[in-house]
């Protein structure tokens, strides 16, 4: 079966969008990369452009062109010769704080494992300075394996949380960094009291600057078992009054949803917690795993446009099960991965891709029967269906960030030619960051991050 369309080239006169009034083009701030181009339209719609020109003015795409039209004579193009060029890749959920845990505890389940591991780790964070070597090396890392956007968990502590979204800044990343929030059910070393937990969310909201940040602020409820119904109002009522987004994690593994039935006997589900509170799509949400969810819990995530970040390397590491994912497509609900390091032990995007595609076969033979995913959807996902979470990004369609990344699979190659279809899968099944020769963030070339 057929499960995606390769594009042809759009119509030549989408050049004249990019036209001033006099009919001359600005010639600053335009980029042309010119390479074999792929990128994902849609779910089922993969676009195969080779030998074609990507041109954006400002940091934004402005077409994908066969041949370059007349008005950008002159402008200088980047020529990539046959190395592909594919949108940045965006991580929808992912924990700063537990980079140095990445490959510890793999053989616990969800719950002893934060017990055991995480909150210790987390607990560190206190000390700024701890904060700023790992957060250097994390944000380096995401630089690395290719990631330039990324919805990130730190911890409680709001001064570190800064030092990160600092770092994420310069590295000239995006995304959103959540101050953690948790009043209850917690260690000592990481419970805050409520008002304290509130009060420090607003000092980090209030830390950045009202305009145009590549890095923004987000609210993050740890989970339902670690806030308390008074924060997590409070939070609901931040969320609606300052139009700020909000992650969090939901029905990830069977130990936590039936504790989550235990401290709300009221609720009829996990999702309706987080809704009685403001935190599930009255402003932008996505929420982490969504492994267990009901049709009433998928229903109201349809409803209110919360998205999912899918983070299957972390499902089968903490023995939470595997995600309906085809599901969540075919139903419309946004889906993006996540690596949600260190419950994931790999940062990378692809190594995600590949085990979302593996996971899935295992949901369709096993578990419900509905196809497994393509790596053309799986590349969906980690570009355009995660990316659409941090404005437009994640494709090559006009008016998205010039996000992207540059590869060189000469290594990969064999004595077959392949399609760039091929190459693609070849390259997130079997690449890693050898073959990214550069990585743009809204048509900004980014240098290799310093560690501090
Ligand atoms: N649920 C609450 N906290 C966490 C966390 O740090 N990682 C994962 N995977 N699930 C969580
Ligand atoms: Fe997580």
């Amino acid at each position: 079966m057929v499960r995606y369309i390769l594009t042809g080239p759009p119509p030549i006169a989408a050049a004249d969008d990019n036209f001033n009034k006099e009919g001359a083009v600005e010639m600053k701030d335009i980029i042309v990369l010119k390479g074999q181009i792929v990128y994902a339209e849609s779910p089922e719609r993969l676009a195969v452009r080779p030998d074609a020109c990507l041109v954006a003015e400002g940091g934004k795409v402005s077409g994908v062109y066969d041949i370059l039209p007349d008005a950008y004579a002159g402008v200088h193009v980047e020529d990539c010769g046959d190395r592909l060029i594919v949108p940045g890749f965006n991580d929808l959920h992912v924990h700063a704080p537990q980079f140095p845990n990445r490959g510890l505890g793999m053989d616990r389940e969800l719950l002893p494992w934060l017990n055991a591991y995480t909150f210790p780790e987390e607990a560190k964070f206190g000390d700024e300075g701890y904060a700023k070597r790992v957060y250097g090396r994390f944000v380096r890392e995401l630089w690395r394996v290719g990631t330039m956007r990324a919805a990130v968990f730190a911890t409680i502590h709001a001064p570190s949380a800064r030092v990160l979204a600092d770092l994420m800044e310069a590295a000239g990343l995006g995304g959103y960094v959540g101050k953690v929030n948790m009043d209850r059910n917690s260690p000592d070393t990481l419970i805050e009291p409520t008002a304290a937990s509130l009060a420090e969310t607003v000092r980090f909201v209030e830390s950045f600057g009202s305009g145009a940040e590549r890095v923004r602020p987000i609210l993050t409820p740890r989970f339902v078992p670690t806030c308390t119904e008074e924060l997590m109002r409070g939070l609901g009522w931040l969320a609606e009054e300052r139009k700020l987004p909000v992650q969090s994690h939901l029905s990830e593994n069977e130990g936590e949803i039936a504790w989550v039935r235990e401290l709300h006997p009221e609720s009829r589900d996990y999702a309706s917690v987080y809704d009685a509170f403001g935190l599930f799509g009255q402003t932008p949400t996505v929420m982490a795993h969504c492994v267990h969810v009901t049709d009433d819990e998928i229903a109201l995530m349809k409803r209110r446009g919360v998205y999912v970040a899918h983070c299957p390397i972390s499902n089968l590491n903490l023995s939470s099960g595997i995600a309906p994912v085809r599901r969540f497509l075919e139903e419309g609900v946004s889906v993006g991965l996540g690596s949600d390091v260190s419950g994931g032990h790999r940062l990378s995007i692809m190594d995600t891709m590949a085990s979302a595609v593996e996971c899935s076969k295992m949901r369709w033979k096993y578990v419900d029967g509905r196809a497994p995913l393509t790596t053309a959807e799986v590349f969906y996902c980690a570009t355009k269906g995660g990316g659409s979470f941090f404005g437009r990004v994640g494709s090559f369609e006009s008016g998205y960030a010039l996000d992207c990344l540059v590869i060189d699979d000469t290594r990969l190659k064999d004595e077959v030619r392949r399609s760039l279809e091929e190459r693609l899968e070849r390259f997130i099944y079997l690449g890693d960051d050898r073959e990214i020769v550069a990585r743009y963030v809204d048509g900004a070339l980014l240098p290799e991050p310093k560690v501090p």
